[in-house]
């Protein structure tokens, strides 16, 4: 499935956290790849391979290779490429890279005429004002988020990985149709589970995400697609 024929329109992206490729495949067959997108990250790629994602395409899912590059930009341009080459919906990249290599990034696609969304990931939420300011950064993290949001956008970048709780504040720097992917969501039947900062779907929605990023509540729910069927009724509710 190439990423120019999408195949859903939900915002919904299911992180499939598993160590292992048969444990991945066993969640994503309960799913229904016409109501949700998948998301693979670092460990399940680096134990599975390129394998995963083959097997995620061939069952109809779009996928989000969640791996957050940063590097030189040659050797980024080149991994963009390579996750682009295999068919991924969309791939990530941190923006603390700087400019040149988002720009080789996504130059690297448009020059090879591949529509893989590339998108960066601002600051990680596991970062406080502290961590921040050991690395020298003395802006607030939400300063630090948007000053990066707005250096990715101007290097390409179709969007970012951010809170739902910087979603409304990013649209406004820029714009509702830059991408803004969140994590930390949590339906109102669902565990917080580790998440410190939630926010449900519809919230989250109406803050300005356009994509929300759900593991747990999906994955380990007795019924994946029931749980799915539940968030997007409460998507649904006026
Ligand atoms: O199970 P849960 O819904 O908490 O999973 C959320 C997914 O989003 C996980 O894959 C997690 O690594 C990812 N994520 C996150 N917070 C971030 C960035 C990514 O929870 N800031």
């Amino acid at each position: 499935m190439t990423p120019q024929s999408p195949l859903t329109q939900s915002p919904l992206i299911i992180a499939l956290d598993y160590p292992s490729l048969d444990a991945a495949l066993c969640m994503a067959d309960q799913l229904d790849p016409a109501r949700c997108r998948v998301k693979v990250g670092k460990e399940l790629f680096t134990r599975s391979g390129p394998a995963v994602l083959e097997a995620l395409h061939g069952r109809g899912f779009e996928v989000f290779l969640d791996l957050k590059f940063h590097d030189i930009p040659n050797t980024v341009a080149g991994a963009v490429q390579a996750a682009a080459e295999q068919g991924v919906w969309m791939v990530n990249v941190h923006a603390g890279g700087g400019r040149k290599m988002m720009q080789a990034a996504a130059d690297r696609l448009h020059a090879n005429g591949l529509q893989t969304h590339l998108i960066a990931v601002t600051v990680l939420t596991s970062m406080g004002a502290e961590d921040l300011n050991e690395l020298g950064i003395t802006t607030s993290p939400a300063q630090h988020v948007e000053r990066l949001a707005r250096l990715a956008q101007d290097s390409g970048m179709e969007g970012v990985v951010c809170s739902a709780q910087e979603a409304k504040a990013l649209s406004a720097c820029c714009g509702k149709g830059f991408l803004k992917v969140t994590p930390g969501i949590r339906p109102s039947f669902a565990a917080a589970n580790d998440q410190a900062r939630i926010m449900s779907p519809r919230a989250a929605m109406e803050a300005g995400s356009t994509h929300l990023v759900i593991g747990r509540p999906v994955t380990e729910a007795p019924d994946p697609m029931e749980a799915l069927t539940a968030i997007e009724a409460e998507l649904a509710e006026h």
